[in-house]
């Protein structure tokens, strides 16, 4: 029989991620929807992250009087509530009104940490100053010195304790999907310019008050008086650093006195490369299948860089996590933390802060039966012996 999924807008009523997924998709515009869903080239790496997960599988413990699970961890010396991380996504201001807020403020009741983009739409100062929780700053480590040194220097004097350096982006990934729905850069064709009509709620609630978002921590590096997410977007273009390298860690390290994270890292010898640079924890990750196609999934490189590095810094993996299993699956191969991208997009698209909140919920509930399944009370249970490999 085939199986329905909820064809509703009530986010409310989303018993998954897919159903958020599917109340997301009927929200946006498809520029927009387009924009979060899509990987690179062919997207087989795209696919491939969700795949990993159908070829782990469990080997339960019966009779193990589990009760109530813990899913608390401790991730940079902090108190998380699972053991989750909401990635740094960019241009979250075209889900939902001051998307980046609503996703720092639904990862804070959860007591979870949010990651900032730098090309968010939120700034980093005044966010700080308005959630009480844990908020790191994910930095593009551009070509311009001077840009990186105030970009960290902002982060620092904002208190943040986490920086997260994304290393996979020394050219951007070919994402076809952004060539059919432009005509010319940030310029939408025609056809999706009508799709955009169509969708008078989205235009209404995110466009219509107060513009289009602007890449709010980006305005000093914008010619005097421009904010615009156009002029923000080619402002990027332009600062993609090709020679990207090892050196410029380094001089990071130098420069950053807090947690340092390595985003990008996809083989056992950059992982070593990391702790050598002096890095306190990296992210296994292809960037959401939206850098290089055809690679890996962060996950498949747990086992050998969990089991090698695991206790000499701190292990995160992203790459298609979308029920609370796949966390689980990730922990028990020796990660210490998830970042999720889309499955807490979908949430802000579907409702906002308590349309991320619903998902992190149902992650939650779902991590709690399948602990309960597995006979393990405490993440520290999870292990390799209940995966069968
Ligand atoms: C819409 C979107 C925007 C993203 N923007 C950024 C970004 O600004 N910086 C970054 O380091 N990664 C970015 N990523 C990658 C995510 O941080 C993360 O690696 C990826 O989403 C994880 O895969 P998942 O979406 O399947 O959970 C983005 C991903 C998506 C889907």
């Amino acid at each position: 029989m085939k199986r329905e999924h909820y064809a509703g807008r009530d986010f409310r009523r989303a018993v998954n991620i897919e159903d958020l997924r599917r109340i997301a998709r009927r929200r946006l515009p498809a520029f927009s929807f387009e924009y979060v869903e899509g990987g690179s080239e062919d997207e087989v790496a795209l696919r491939r992250n969700r795949d990993v997960f159908e070829r782990i599988t469990w080997l339960p413990r019966t009779l193990a009087g589990v009760g109530a699970p813990d899913l608390t961890t401790e991730i940079f010396g902090r108190t998380c509530h699972l053991p989750v991380i909401i990635a740094p996504t960019g241009f979250n201001g075209l889900l939902w009104p001051q998307g980046d807020l609503a996703l720092a403020r639904a990862a804070a009741s959860a007591g979870i940490p949010f990651t900032l983009s730098t090309v968010s739409n939120y700034s980093l100062a005044k966010m700080k100053t308005e959630v009480d929780g844990q908020v790191w700053f994910q930095l593009y480590p551009v070509k311009d010195q001077k840009a990186i040194d105030r970009l960290v220097d902002m982060a620092r004097e904002a208190g943040v304790e986490t920086l997260v350096v994304t290393t996979d982006v020394p050219i951007f990934g070919a994402r076809e999907w952004d060539l059919r729905n432009y005509s010319a850069p940030m310029q939408l064709r025609f056809s999706r310019k009508l799709d955009v009509l169509a969708h008078p709620r989205w235009l209404w609630q995110v466009m219509v008050p107060k513009g289009a978002p602007r890449f709010e921590n980006l305005i000093e590096f914008l010619p005097p008086g421009v904010r615009s997410a156009m002029v923000g977007a080619r402002y990027m273009g332009t600062q993609i650093n090709a020679k990207l390298a090892w050196e410029d860690m380094e001089r990071l390290r130098r420069r950053w006195p807090g947690k340092l994270v390595l985003k990008g890292v996809l083989c056992v010898e950059d992982a070593r490369r990391a702790v050598e640079v002096g890095a306190d924890g990296i992210v296994l990750s292809n960037h959401g299948g939206r850098q290089i196609d055809s690679c890996v999934s962060g996950v498949e490189l747990l086992p050998a860089v969990a089991s090698e590095l695991g206790d000499r810094l701190t292990v995160l993996v992203d790459g298609g996590f979308r029920r609370g299993a796949d966390v689980l699956k990730a922990m028990a191969l020796g990660a210490h933390g998830v970042m999720i991208g889309r499955a807490a997009l979908y949430g802000l698209a579907a409702g906002g802060e308590a349309g991320v909140s619903h998902g992190l919920t149902l992650l939650r509930t779902e991590m709690e039966r399948v602990m309960l399944l597995l006979g393990c009370r405490t993440l520290g249970e999870l292990g390799r012996h209940l995966i069968r490999s």
